[in-house]
Formats: structure tokens, C-alpha cells, sequence
């Protein structure tokens, strides 16, 4: 008599969407474009999926990293997981999937375990690091999550640009009281804005970074800060109403707001003393910036605080957020660099040309293993400051690509761009 043909089990891929906050990250990170979705939900499609975990490390909430034993010809199919409201239970294999189909071991594909314990993989799609810096604190993540919002009050929303400028962005401080809600510099957290999409459902929360440092906005105190553009448009220029930044930036003081996270395990700064930091960013892109420098400034004195170096773009200087305080920083404690792109009488400039213009700094800089570098705002800035800091290096008869790999490598090249 044959033996029955083995049941091929397969290790399926799939996202918590109880945890998702719909940034992003694993669509653009997916080497091999299996991850889409749609305006519900962000899913991994089996037929594509080959396991090889890069989206796994990107993924600020972890609500990637979800994994279900299913017989491959029963997989979850794309549609089937567009239409979930969270993940289905894990169901009990048929016995001969189980047993091997040959009374041996069960079979899963050849897939990789889960977790992020495992080395990142580093691929053309991650151009930053999978690792946080080494010398990084340890964060907290989903703390709060859909389910389980903290509630927060606003203690302070005013607007940081000129008020004669299009871009309309605020400073919105909001406090937690006696609840926990521990956070770190380069960390993100979601809101969830009240109200219904089109479809009737809640709203999904939308990511902000903190613009604080982790001892709060004002020292410590329990709240952080968040840097908010208001969106009137979309991203090819027609008019659009942005859910949540609309409702952020509107919110008076005393309002109270849910809030979900913290999140990101990646993005955060060294802590080691003698550690430099090159911040690269464009408009809100200058939150974590801003947390970063923040809690360099209040270690003034107290620490021996190595170099930092920003590159800061916005149209003009009034539409650059935080321009006043920024420039009152002390020329010894941060070298500032503004590429301003629309100002009046001058030329156009984006952050690339500076990083170029300051090659021999930069240079020095990334020479030093002790350098972080961030990079924060527009996506479209994200292969200008690469191919940047590639000629910066190449220039000086040094390969960029050994240099790059190793940046990731250790943590040390950090991307947040949307
Ligand atoms: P631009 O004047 O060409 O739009 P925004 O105000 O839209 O948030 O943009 C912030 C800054 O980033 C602006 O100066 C904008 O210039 C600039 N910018 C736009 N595209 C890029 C890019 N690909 N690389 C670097 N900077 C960019």
C-alpha cells in the first residue's frame, strides 16, 4: 500500500492588526513586495513570502512578528486577512500534518524563527540599521495599544512657524499624570483620533515622535511633546484633510487625548558619553532631533557630551520649526547647518548640499566609531543624503560600502522617513 502523501505545513507570516499602526515600514522594507494593504489592514501575502525576516527589526510595534503553523494549501490568503479585526487562534494541525504525514517530526517550510532576537537582516531595502546604537538604553514598547489606550492631557499647543507661512506646525505638549508612560529620545507614540473613517470603524492611530527627552518636556515632570503639521494637502498637492494632525493641532489646553505605544526599538541615541551625533532632517523630521539635543543639553556639565552635528531643511527660515530656540543653542555644543530650499534671494538648498558643503567635518565625524547618524523627514531626502555621505567618503579615497555595512552593523545609520 502507498504512504499517505506528506501535508506540507507552512510557517505563515501574518501582522496583529489589534497592534498595527499602519505606518508603513514593513511595505517599504519588504525586499520582495509580499506585504500590502489596503485601508484596513496591512498583510503578508503567503504565495510571495519567502520568511526572510527584514521587515521584521523595522517594524516599530513588533505587531509584525506573528507567526501561525497552517497547512500550506489552507493558508490565510490576502483577502482573507484584509478582513480581519485581529489574528485568528491558532488552529490544531490535521494529524498527519503533525506527525510528518510519516509518523516523523511535524514539517514546517523552511522558514526562519521568529523574533527579534535573531540577526537583522540587512538588505538594499533597510538602508539604515536593524540595531540600536550599543551603548542605547533599553525602551519600552505597546505598552498601551488599541485596546488599552492611555489617556493624556494637553498642557501646551502653540504653533512653532512663522504665522504668515503655509506650514503650519505645532508644539503640542500632553501629560500623564501618575500613569506610567516611560519613553526615550528617537521613540514614537500613536494617537487615536476620536471619531470614524468612511467605513464607520474607528480610526487607526497615527505616529508621531516624541520632540522630548525622556525625562519629559520639562524636566521631570510626566509628559512629552510632540512636533504636528498640519495636512491640507496630499502628498501630490490636492487639497486633503489630515484626520488626526487637524485634530491635534486644534486641541485646546486641558483637552484629553488617547494614546497608544510607546513604540521603536531602533531609532534611539548611544549613551555612552563620548558618542557624536549627525542629525539629518526636513520639517517635522525634526522631532527626534529635537529629543535627542534636548537631553544632550541637559547633560551639559554633567558628562563629558561629544559632538553634534545638525542639518536642518525648510522652505524658508520662518517655516522651520523651532528656529528661535535652535538658534540660541551655544555654537561649541551644536554645529548648526539650515538648508533652506525657498527663501527669498537665496539659492535653493537641500541637506544634502550642506552634508557635501561640510565634507571635511562630516568626514571627520564618520572617521569615529563613536558617531550616530539620524536621518528624519521627507522619504525623498532618504537617497539624496545617502549618495551624500557616500561622496563625503569616497572622496576621501575610503570605500562607502565597507563603511555603510558597518554603520548598520552597529546601529550606527538611522532612518525614519515617510
Ligand atoms: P522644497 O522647497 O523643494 O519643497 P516641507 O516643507 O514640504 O516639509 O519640506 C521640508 C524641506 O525639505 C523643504 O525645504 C523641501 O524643499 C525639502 N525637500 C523636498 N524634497 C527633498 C529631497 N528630496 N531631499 C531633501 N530635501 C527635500
Amino acid at each position: 500500500m502507498n504512504a499517505p502523501l506528506p501535508v506540507e505545513v507552512l510557517k505563515q507570516h501574518l501582522i496583529d492588526p489589534e497592534i498595527c499602526i499602519r505606518c508603513n515600514t514593513c511595505e517599504e522594507t519588504c525586499p520582495v513586495d509580499a506585504i500590502t494593504h489596503h485601508s484596513n489592514n496591512y498583510v503578508v501575502d503567503p504565495e510571495i513570502c519567502n520568511g526572510c525576516m527584514a521587515c521584521v527589526p523595522p517594524c516599530p510595534t513588533g505587531s509584525i512578528d506573528n507567526w501561525r503553523l497552517v497547512v500550506r494549501a489552507e493558508a490565510y490568503s490576502v483577502q482573507d486577512q484584509l478582513g480581519w479585526e485581529e489574528l485568528p487562534q491558532e488552529k490544531p494541525l490535521p494529524v498527519d500534518a503533525a506527525a510528518g504525514g510519516e509518523g516523523g517530526q511535524p514539517m514546517p517550510a523552511p522558514q526562519p524563527e521568529s523574533g527579534l532576537a535573531q540577526a537583522p537582516a540587512v538588505t538594499a531595502a533597510t538602508p539604515g540599521a536593524a540595531v540600536p546604537p550599543w551603548s542605547a538604553a533599553h525602551p519600552y514598547v505597546n505598552l498601551y495599544t488599541h485596546k488599552t489606550p492611555i489617556t493624556a492631557t494637553v498642557v501646551g499647543n502653540y504653533r512653532v512657524t512663522g504665522a504668515d507661512t503655509e506650514s503650519d506646525i505645532h508644539h503640542i505638549v500632553l501629560d500623564f499624570g501618575e500613569q506610567p508612560f516611560p519613553v526615550l529620545e528617537g521613540q514614537s507614540i500613536g494617537i487615536l483620533p476620536p471619531g470614524v473613517d468612511a467605513l464607520g470603524r474607528p480610526h487607526h492611530a497615527r505616529q508621531y515622535s516624541l520632540a522630548s527627552p525622556r525625562d519629559g518636556e520639562r524636566a521631570g515632570y510626566n509628559n512629552l511633546s510632540l512636533t504636528v503639521k498640519r495636512v491640507t494637502q496630499d502628498h501630490g498637492g490636492a487639497a486633503a484633510h489630515g484626520v488626526c494632525s487637524n485634530y491635534l493641532c486644534d486641541l485646546a489646553k486641558n483637552d484629553t487625548v488617547q494614546v497608544i505605544g510607546p513604540f521603536g526599538h531602533t531609532f534611539l541615541m548611544p549613551n555612552h558619553p563620548q558618542a557624536n551625533l549627525i542629525m539629518i532632517c526636513t520639517g517635522t523630521g525634526s522631532a527626534p532631533m529635537r529629543a535627542m539635543t534636548e537631553r544632550s543639553r541637559r547633560l551639559i556639565g554633567t558628562a563629558d557630551i561629544g559632538k553634534l552635528m545638525l542639518f536642518f531643511g525648510a522652505r524658508t527660515e520662518r517655516e522651520l520649526p523651532y528656529f528661535g530656540p535652535l538658534m540660541k543653542l551655544p555654537r561649541d555644543f551644536i554645529d548648526i547647518n539650515l538648508a533652506l530650499s525657498r527663501e527669498p534671494g537665496q539659492p535653493k538648498r537641500y541637506v544634502q548640499d550642506l552634508i557635501r558643503e561640510r565634507a571635511a567635518h562630516v568626514r571627520g565625524l564618520l572617521a569615529d566609531r563613536n558617531t550616530c547618524i539620524y536621518v528624519c523627514g521627507l522619504k525623498g531626502m532618504e537617497v539624496g543624503v545617502l549618495d551624500a555621505l557616500r561622496d563625503v567618503v569616497v572622496q576621501s579615497g575610503e570605500d562607502w560600502s565597507i563603511l555603510h555595512d558597518a554603520l548598520r552593523r552597529e546601529g550606527r545609520l538611522h532612518f525614519e522617513t515617510y
